[in-house]
């Protein structure tokens, strides 16, 4: 079993701001992972076009951060202009961080926020040959029915409650705290 907590960085929602590093990360990812990200090959040009609409659609993403770069995502996206029922849910993990826990980890994440949110069904772009993910979904086995067909992964998030809304403000306060604390350390050190 792989542990995220070997490695040094942390995990926290990603600020609208933080386009150029979430950008930076997908051009980073090789190509097999930037074609299971999105379930077909894509250039360059499309993947700046979509990191430049990451704030743009409203919605949740959170990043691995490690020293200053973002090397590994995930996002929940809404399907239309508002939250409702379903939504879109996708992750991304550079080679060199693959297989450490990453995936499950952020999994757990994406699953909290959309039960916060009042969404029942998520969907997953997900290729049939894409068996890293079928592992992370057979792990979450308590909170997924994981369709093995050609793209479709479906999660049946229980509804909401006190214990999971309150984790996950607890979280975004200590992630912004962290953020802050980074920032100063780098305003120190480039003085
Ligand atoms: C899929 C992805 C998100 C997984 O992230 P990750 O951080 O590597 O995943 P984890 O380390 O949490 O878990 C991977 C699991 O797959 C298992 N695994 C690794 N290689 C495997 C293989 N070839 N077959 C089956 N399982 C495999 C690992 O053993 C691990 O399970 P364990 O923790 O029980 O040992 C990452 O590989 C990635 O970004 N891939 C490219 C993009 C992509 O596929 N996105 C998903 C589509 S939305």
């Amino acid at each position: 079993m792989s542990d995220h907590q070997a490695l040094p960085g942390s995990i926290r929602k990603l600020w609208p701001n933080e386009t150029s590093a979430f950008r930076d990360h997908l051009l980073r990812l090789d190509q097999s992972s930037r074609r299971m990200r999105f379930a077909h090959s894509v250039s360059d040009a499309f993947i700046e076009d979509y990191a430049a609409r990451m704030s743009d659609m409203g919605s949740v993403v959170y990043g691995y951060i490690e020293g200053n770069e973002i090397r590994a995502v995930a996002e929940l996206r809404k399907l239309g202009d508002r939250w409702g029922d379903e939504a879109e849910a996708a992750f991304s993990v550079e080679h060199a961080f693959q297989d450490h826990g990453l995936g499950s980890v952020m999994m757990g994440r994406i699953i909290r926020s959309a039960r916060n949110r009042g969404i029942n069904r998520l969907y997953m772009s997900c290729l049939a040959e894409n068996s890293k993910m079928q592992a992370i979904a057979r792990k979450h086995e308590a909170d997924l029915k994981f369709e093995y067909g050609e793209v479709i992964g479906e999660i049946l998030p229980q509804t909401p409650n006190y214990f999971s809304l309150l984790a996950e403000a607890v979280e975004d306060r200590v992630g912004y705290m962290m953020a802050v604390f980074d920032l100063q350390k780098r305003l120190v050190n480039a003085a």
